[in-house]
């Protein structure tokens, strides 16, 4: 699949996003090992803690399907810079991604950059550590 596509599918699931809090949408789109694709918004919660990011809804969505493993993953904002995951997003994908897998960063379909997991998360700590 083009990043093109996951870039698309992200952005259409940034149009889901439940943000009455902070206004603030963003829309992700996870590439699986077979080459379906899952859509997640953010989900925010009036106890601010219990909001879930877009990244997570769609990987939780995803492995809760079956799947596994994580080939690709696109990521979008509302704003002119680019949205990175945060740190905890970060974290859940290195259970499923692997240390080359790309992280996709977009603006839209035409302007995005992509990094891999180990430019983002660095000296991860991973089932590896734990002998798994
Ligand atoms: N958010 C995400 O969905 N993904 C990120 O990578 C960064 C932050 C959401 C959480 C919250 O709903 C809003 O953006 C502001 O932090």
């Amino acid at each position: 699949m083009e990043y093109k596509d996951l870039i698309l599918r992200a952005l259409k699931a940034k149009e889901k996003a439940y943000v009455p809090y902070s206004n603030f949408r963003v829309g992700a789109a996870v590439l699986t090992e077979d080459g379906s694709v899952y859509e997640g918004c953010n989900i925010e919660n009036a106890s601010y803690g219990a909001t879930n990011c877009a990244e997570r809804t769609a990987i939780f969505k995803a492995i809760s399907e079956g799947h596994c493993e994580i080939k690709a993953l696109a990521v979008v904002g509302d704003t002119s810079t680019y949205i990175y995951p945060c740190g905890i997003c970060r974290q859940v994908i290195a259970e499923f991604a692997k240390s080359d897998t790309p992280v996709i960063l977009a603006k839209n379909e035409e302007e995005y950059i992509v990094r891999t997991l180990v430019q983002i998360l660095p000296d991860a700590f991973t089932k590896r550590d734990l002998n798994k």
